[in-house]
């Protein structure tokens, strides 16, 4: 693989009528003024001052590269350029009604991608291991599998994605952020795409007299899409071990042995869908240890997502502090320094580094305690909110942020005394 490969992502403006090509060219000749290009930078609109052509028609331009993160030289890379506008419609909620009860509950959430909830969702998780890439390259090479038409009895491969962890970690937002970014990698073989949510724990949380048919009706609604061949269409099943209580408590007689043929219809309805070279199948749940779920023992990529790690928090944090400082919340503005930066100062103590490194031993406290992605975000609010006065400046504020993390930690272990589940 060419090692200087750059994917540039172009958001097109929803009112412009250009053609791709049109934008394309005008990039180029935008970039051909740069000698050099760090991964992970986004040009946005009020950049493009001096080119008219990219301030009428274009939102933001980011590059992004799944090999690598230093700089790249301009002349040698190999740029690859996708142009897709943000769809701004929302979620479009399909509800079902139970005819024998007359209650209505949502079967699924259904999201057109490129979506605008979703801009930006992939670069804000952070990963140690190689997790959003190797997920991002497992699910191209299926596709491109499915194009050449690979025989799947020689070679077998399935397009089911399992990522299982413990709560707040991040699966449900990795999972939307990887559609979003299909649908955005893929929008020449795909030009449409959509992402739908299948609500497994409502369809199951309680019986309904009418489940098969409710998953009857749901998958003709599924296969309205995927029918389409130039439709992406991901549909994920969140919390999957729902579908395994369900099954579990008609086994014991708990619930109605009906209920058993609705989770097995669910089941045998996901496994036709991998027939389509369009679908892909994202599935998450809670439970770490075995899932019992005979579906699940087919998907072909099952990870495990952890709490962040130490640099992983870092990186969250650092991302938090530096959104606040933009926004005015903590002021002045002043730099935090990458890992990498500290690292290769040997995390030396001088006037310039000492936020970063505070920041960093807050960062490898909450990796200490396993605090969960979810809990790490919540931090600088109550930081905010309990220990600093109005827009403190950064050093004080992070010392807000350890106040609040020995706080929830002990908050924590309060709840764990009294024997409450908690999300640490
Ligand atoms: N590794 C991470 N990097 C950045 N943000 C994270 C990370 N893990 C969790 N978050 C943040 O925590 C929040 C919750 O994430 P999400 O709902 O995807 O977790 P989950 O694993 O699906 O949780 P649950 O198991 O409870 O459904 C999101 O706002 C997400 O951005
Ligand atoms: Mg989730």
């Amino acid at each position: 693989m060419n090692s200087n490969l750059l994917h540039v992502e172009i958001v097109q403006k929803r009112n412009s009528i250009a053609k791709k090509s049109f934008i394309v060219d005008a990039v180029k000749g935008f970039l051909s003024n740069y000698s050099s290009i760090t991964p992970g930078v986004t040009i946005h609109n009020h950049e493009f001052e001096e080119n008219p052509n990219l301030l009428e028609h274009v939102e933001c331009i980011s590059f992004c590269d799944t090999e690598q993160d230093s700089e790249v030289v301009g002349s040698e890379a190999n740029f690859v350029y996708h142009v897709y506008t943000l769809d701004t419609f929302g979620v479009e909620t399909d509800t079902m009604t139970d005819t024998a009860s007359g209650e209505e509950l949502s079967a699924a959430d259904v999201w057109a991608l490129p979506a605008e909830e979703f801009h930006g969702l992939w670069e804000s998780l952070v990963f140690d291991s190689e997790l959003k890439e190797d997920l991002l390259k497992f699910v191209e090479t299926a596709f491109e599998f499915a194009d050449l038409r690979v025989d799947p009895n020689v070679i077998s491969w399935n397009r089911v994605v399992l990522l299982h962890g413990p709560p707040g970690t991040g699966k449900t937002s990795l999972c939307r952020a990887l559609a979003q970014k299909l649908a955005i990698r893929l929008g020449d073989r795909f030009p449409r795409a959509r992402l739908l949510e299948i609500n497994a724990h409502g369809l199951f949380s309680k019986w309904f007299s009418e489940s098969g048919k409710l998953v009857a009706k749901l998958f003709d609604r599924i296969r309205e899409i995927v029918d389409d061949p130039k439709m992406l269409a991901c549909v994920l099943v969140d919390e999957v071990e729902s579908l395994a209580h369900a099954r579990r408590a008609a086994l014991a007689g708990l619930e109605p042995s009906d209920s058993i043929r609705a989770v097995n219809a669910i089941l045998t309805q996901l496994d036709r869908l991998k027939r389509y070279p369009n679908a892909l199948v994202l599935t998450t749940s809670n439970v770490t240890g075995a899932i019992d779920v005979a579906f699940v023992d087919r998907a072909d990529i099952k990870r495990h997502v952890g709490p962040p790690s130490e640099r992983a928090a870092y990186e969250i944090l650092r991302g938090c502090c530096a959104e606040l400082m933009a926004r005015g919340v903590v002021a002045p503005r002043e730099q935090l320094f990458a890992l990498r930066v500290l690292e290769a100062a040997r995390f030396a103590d001088t006037e310039g580094s000492r936020a970063s490194l505070r920041l960093w031993a807050a960062a490898r406290a909450a990796a200490t305690h396993s605090i969960s992605g979810r809990a790490l975000r919540r931090l600088p609010f109550l930081a905010r909110a309990l220990y600093s006065g109005a827009r403190p400046p950064l050093l004080q504020f992070i010392e807000a942020l350890h106040a609040a993390l020995t706080s929830h930690l002990a908050d924590a272990s309060d709840l764990e005394k009294n024997d409450l589940p908690v999300e640490t």
